[in-house]
């Protein structure tokens, strides 16, 4: 069952488009810097999440694993952050926790790219035990702990008990050797529960936000079952999700921004806003299947490219820089952060 949802989620993604819900993102404005005082050989993309150095912010995000027919879609994925110097994330690593036979399909990123950055990634409801055998069997450098009530709710044979999972992962955090990272995985992350993960010891939040690849959809498509049309659009926007979180951790712990990042300049709004990394898992997963390996590279060194120009553009020589960087909110992103008690005019007015 689990091997055949693996191709599934896949093949379904290839064919499905992002949304119905929006990712905010067109509600967010960096102001243009006419006197950027520096030379775009003076730009760094250079990074860091959780005490972990990256080449540049761009982390191809948790996708596949666990079936024999995906090892080659995470071969060519592993050769994609090998090319291109992105850290990866793994798809869940349930499977080879229950199955040692499909471990060869998580194994081969390690094989393909010894040196790269590598996330590990386990559901909240696993062992520490389990957790650490998961960051053992990929020697990850980091652990992704993601939360997916909603997918889980809409897969018929998906899990129903979703209590104790702060109280697993802050076990998990106190065991592990390497830093944990938790994500959403479509439906993004609130204020509150932003911080009740790093209470529990998480070193960074991956908000997974809504207007990206849709995993009710995706599970609806899977199970032949229809969702209410406006319950497809359930979530919290990625870009409100991550200003949500921003303002709460005030760098108490690192930010990754993902869910329909589709292009630079959602990249360079998403660390504006304060995040240090963005992650995109989609759009690859397309390219893979439509334009191919070199497709994939070209898009990732375009992305790049263009981050390169925007940072230019705002006058930021460092991804650190760019916090510091005035952003316009407007719209119902406006609205909702300022009825979450957000401070829209501090965005607005940097540096101040
Ligand atoms: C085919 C596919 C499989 C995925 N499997 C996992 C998974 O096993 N674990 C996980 O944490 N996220 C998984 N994700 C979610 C992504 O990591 C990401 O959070 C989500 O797709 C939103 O990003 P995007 O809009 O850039 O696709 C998967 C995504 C895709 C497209």
């Amino acid at each position: 069952m689990r091997q055949s949802r693996k191709l599934d989620h896949l093949n379904i993604c290839r064919k499905m488009a992002d949304g119905p819900g929006t990712t905010g993102f067109a509600d967010f404005h960096p102001v243009h810097n006419c006197l950027p005082e520096l030379a775009w050989d003076d730009v760094r993309l250079d990074t860091e999440i959780a005490g972990i150095h990256l080449r540049h912010p761009l982390i191809i995000n948790a996708i596949t694993g666990g079936a024999a027919d995906v090892a080659a879609v995470n071969a060519a994925l592993a050769e994609l952050a090998l090319t291109t110097g992105a850290a990866m994330a793994v798809g869940s690593q349930y499977a080879a926790l229950e199955n040692p036979e499909v471990l060869g399909s998580y194994e081969v990123i390690r094989e393909v790219n010894p040196g790269g950055v590598l996330f590990a990634n386990v559901g909240a409801h696993v062992t520490p035990e389990q957790a650490c055998q998961a960051v053992e069997m990929i020697g990850a450098d980091a652990l992704q702990v993601h939360l997916n009530a909603g997918q889980e709710l809409v897969m018929p044979e998906g899990d129903r008990n979703f209590s104790r999972y702060l109280e697993h992962i802050a076990a998990i955090a106190a065991r592990c050797r390497v830093p944990v990272i938790a994500k959403e995985v479509g439906c993004g992350i609130a204020r509150e529960q932003a911080l009740a993960l790093t209470g529990a010891g998480v070193r960074a939040i991956d908000v997974g936000g809504r207007g990206g690849t849709n995993f009710l959809a995706i599970e609806a498509a899977r199970g032949q079952n229809e969702l209410e049309e406006d319950f497809l659009a359930w979530g919290i926007p990625t870009a409100v999700s991550a200003a949500e979180v921003a303002a709460a951790l005030e760098r108490r712990a690192d930010l990754i921004v993902s869910g329909g990042v589709r292009s630079s300049l959602d990249a360079l709004k998403a660390l504006i806003i304060g995040g240090q990394a963005v992650a995109v898992a989609g759009p690859l997963v397309k390219l893979l299947n439509g334009a191919g390996p070199q497709g994939a590279i070209a898009w990732v060194e375009a992305f790049l490219e263009g981050l390169k120009r925007c940072m230019v553009l705002v006058g930021a020589g460092k991804v650190s820089e760019l916090a510091g960087v005035p952003l316009v909110i407007t719209g119902w992103s406006r609205e909702w952060l300022t009825a979450r008690g957000v401070d829209v005019t501090r965005y607005a007015v940097r540096p101040s």
